[in-house]
């Protein structure tokens, strides 16, 4: 396998014009690493910077589709890998990369047809990198996806293994952190897999990773998440730039796509703040008993809704054909599913009023910018963090209580409370309060996420000094 990989080249798809510094970006390849990563580098290229996005064939962007950056594909082996256990897989893709990426890279240092690079930006879960970064002499900032509260708990795992709070006890579940008041072992971020030593050793990769790195770039502001700021950057000894909503410092939103369209048309047809808006991302999956009791609930909540089910979500399924024929018809008269929504377009609609999510970092930021309160369900890793903070912190959305199963009565029970009960009003209250806040920061005058971008600029601008002199 190595010897394939070795001999692998990088297939170059789009020359740029457009000469300038250059930075180097590396996303994971899932949709909601890769979505993020590149919305930096459109932020980045709107600072004059040329961008190179180096990624996996597998899971590929459409170079077409973002022709002022230059596209160049790893011809990994690991398309033959399941990729049902997200830890199983990033190790292969942590293996399998290192090399690919490593020829990659010194490739484009030494192509003088092309701009010189100041920089590369990698993805923290790409953990190899690092050491690509030390062997190229090459300085490389890291990009988590994820929030920063969840991230100062995974760097905090090491304690809360020593504590005998991982791995996670099913006695335990309902045990207040001590050192984390505001969560309980159930909220700590982990995730089924059949490597559970790997998921240590990729959580600690990552977090030294960042550490050793040259800044570390997060998709978030300084308001929402000042306390976790403020502790790792006590912790780190390395710059920390919360630069986002990426996508509201972006002038437009990406275009929605021609086979999207029936979700915005549908949702022109409801009426203002009707809508349940239910997507679990783009990994979770759901067993087949919680696929039909979330259809039930729906179902019975009698409120319009728009399910997104993509390929995968449910286990041993594409699509609706578990549920029994007569819900499916009782579900089409209420909602519309679909298995993609242009999901920032659906937040941003007056119809929508309540946004079901897994919580995943990008749902829970959009959810908050565009003043959508939650019913938050998160199935795994950093999610259970968030929608504890979605709840209890920040205080905009509602959960659920009962076990692992949810039954139709409960999904109903919470429908019910965030659509016309007291809390509901009052998460409403509070998340457009937290959505003015997500405005503000992107303010020239002392947005604090503006600011922070403008740091990161300057810091990137730094290394041309020393970086130019070795190129
Ligand atoms: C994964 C992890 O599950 C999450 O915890 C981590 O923070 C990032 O990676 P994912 O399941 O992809 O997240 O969810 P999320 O972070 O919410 O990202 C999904 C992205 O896809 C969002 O930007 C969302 O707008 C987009 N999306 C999803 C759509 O545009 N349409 C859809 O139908 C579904």
């Amino acid at each position: 396998m190595e010897k394939q990989i070795m001999s692998s080249t990088p297939k170059k798809i789009k020359m740029e014009e457009r000469k300038g510094r250059r930075v180097v970006l590396f996303p994971l390849p899932f949709q909601g690493h890769i979505r993020p990563m590149i919305q930096l580098g459109n932020l980045l290229h709107t600072r004059g910077f040329s961008i190179t996005i180096v990624h996996t064939t597998f899971n590929s962007p459409d170079p077409s589709l973002y022709p002022h950056f230059t596209f160049h594909f790893l011809h990994e082996d690991i398309l033959s890998q399941s990729q049902t256990d997200i830890i199983a897989f990033l190790k292969v893709l942590n293996t399998n990369c290192l090399q690919s990426f490593t020829d990659c890279l010194a490739r484009l240092l030494s192509d003088d047809h092309e701009s010189p690079i100041s920089c590369f930006i990698s993805d923290a879960g790409f953990t190899f990198t690092g050491e690509v970064a030390r062997q190229l002499n090459l300085p490389r900032l890291v990009l988590r996806t994820g929030g920063v509260t969840s991230f100062f708990v995974f760097a905090a795992f090491p304690f809360l293994r020593e504590k005998g709070y991982l791995p996670i006890q099913e006695s335990r579940l309902e045990e207040q952190v001590a050192e984390f008041p505001h969560l309980k072992v159930k909220d700590l971020p982990v995730i089924k897999t059949c490597d559970p030593d790997y998921l240590f050793e990729h959580v600690s990769g990552m977090v030294n990773g960042a550490k050793s790195s040259a800044g570390v770039i997060f998709n978030t502001f300084q308001e929402l998440e000042d306390a976790a700021i403020a502790a790792l950057s006590q912790d780190f000894q390395v710059p920390i730039f919360p630069i986002g909503p990426f996508h509201k410092l972006l002038p437009n939103s990406p275009p929605t796509q021609p086979d999207q369209t029936a979700a915005i048309t549908w949702l022109d047809k409801q009426a203002p703040s009707s809508v349940i808006y239910v997507s679990f991302g783009t990994l979770a999956a759901l067993n087949e008993q919680d696929f039909v009791e979330i259809a039930w609930g729906l179902a019975n909540s009698k409120q319009p809704f728009l399910w997104v089910v993509r390929p995968g979500l449910v286990n041993g399924s594409d699509w609706v054909d578990l549920l029994p024929k007569g819900l499916i018809g009782d579900l089409r008269e209420r909602g519309l599913i679909v298995k993609w929504a242009p999901q920032l377009q659906v937040l941003a609609h007056p119809s929508v009023a309540v946004f079901w999510t897994h919580n995943g970092w990008n749902s829970t930021l959009e959810s908050v910018c565009e003043g959508v309160p939650m019913i938050c369900m998160p199935c795994f890793t950093d999610q259970k963090v968030n929608a504890r903070y979605a709840r209890d912190i920040w205080r905009v959305g509602l959960g659920f209580e009962s076990g692992k199963l949810i039954e139709r009565e409960e999904i109903e029970r919470v429908i019910r409370r965030a659509m016309v009960g007291e809390e509901g009003k009052e998460i409403r209250k509070r998340v457009l309060e937290w959505k003015e806040k997500a405005r503000d920061c992107l303010g020239a005058n002392n947005g604090s996420s503006f600011e922070s971008l403008e740091r990161l600029v300057s810091h990137i601008s730094s290394f041309d000094s020393l970086v130019f002199s070795s190129q």
